[in-house]
């Protein structure tokens, strides 16, 4: 399985110094990928104190193009340069606060995967569409641009946007129909078996029930990542085959 913490805008050097003293110990030997997403400042020490564990380093996002004139963006390129080896695209929180588009989203994740990372794709519904019948094609519309990726594997986080930061996580059923028209979506469009995940209010509390749900690869979580006891608690909600998904 994939378990990947986002922490958002949210964080300190000090917190994540206790964080991975915390956690780096009991992820040794697991048989999942944990992928740790701290804000940019905090990548180089991340890498740091994750370096020869279990745990990968990823960032919340980068740019479309290797370098360039483009101020206050951030290269793919250089987060491998980094020693981060994974990249959270397309968010919704992108999409809706910093005006990410579906080509956009695409675009970065072309980059990234050329610069060598691994790529976790943000889709998912608002309420609205969602309550208009319109799930279905609202992801098909946010997978559509990925044609232009290499059919190598990309990780698809299916994020609804209703569930997010709410503490109202979609239902098994809800979770299992998306997972399976991803993945279904994905193949037809010839990039193999992908992998996806559910982020959206994932909890110690609900994380086994999610993660033992038919075509659950892993969880993205925000939130409840920021607390060491409560991811770990997460982690240990996963079943324990699959291995990384
Ligand atoms: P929460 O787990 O806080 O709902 O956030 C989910 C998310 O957006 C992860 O990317």
């Amino acid at each position: 399985m994939i378990l990947a913490a986002n922490w958002k805008m949210h964080g300190s050097s000090e917190h994540l110094v206790s964080y991975c003293e915390a956690l780096l110990p009991r992820c040794e030997s697991l048989p999942h990928q944990i992928v740790l997403c701290p804000p940019y400042p905090l990548l180089p020490q991340a890498v740091m104190l994750c370096a020869g564990s279990q745990v990968q380093v990823g960032a919340q996002n980068c740019h479309w193009h290797q370098q360039g004139a483009f101020t206050g963006e951030v290269s793919p390129w250089l987060l491998v340069q980094l020693g981060v080896g994974w990249v959270v695209v397309g968010h919704s929180e992108r999409r809706q606060h910093f005006g990410e588009t579906d080509g956009t989203a695409a675009a970065r994740a072309k980059a990234a995967q050329e610069a060598g990372l691994r790529v976790i794709f943000c889709v998912g519904e608002t309420l609205e569409e969602r309550q208009r019948g319109e799930t279905f094609e609202v992801l098909q519309r946010q997978l559509h641009p990925l044609e232009v990726l290499a059919p190598t594997a990309v990780v698809v986080a299916y994020e609804p946007v209703w569930a997010i930061g709410t503490g109202h996580n979609a239902s098994p059923e809800q979770i299992q129909q998306a997972h399976q028209f991803i993945q279904a979506y994905m193949r037809e469009q010839g990039k193999g078996e992908v992998a996806v995940i559910y982020g959206g209010s994932v909890k110690p509390e609900n994380a086994a029930e999610i993660l033992h749900t038919p075509g659950v690869a892993g969880a993205l979580v925000g939130g409840a990542s920021l607390d060491a006891t409560a991811f770990w608690a997460i982690i240990q909600a996963a079943p324990q085959q699959g291995g990384e998904g």
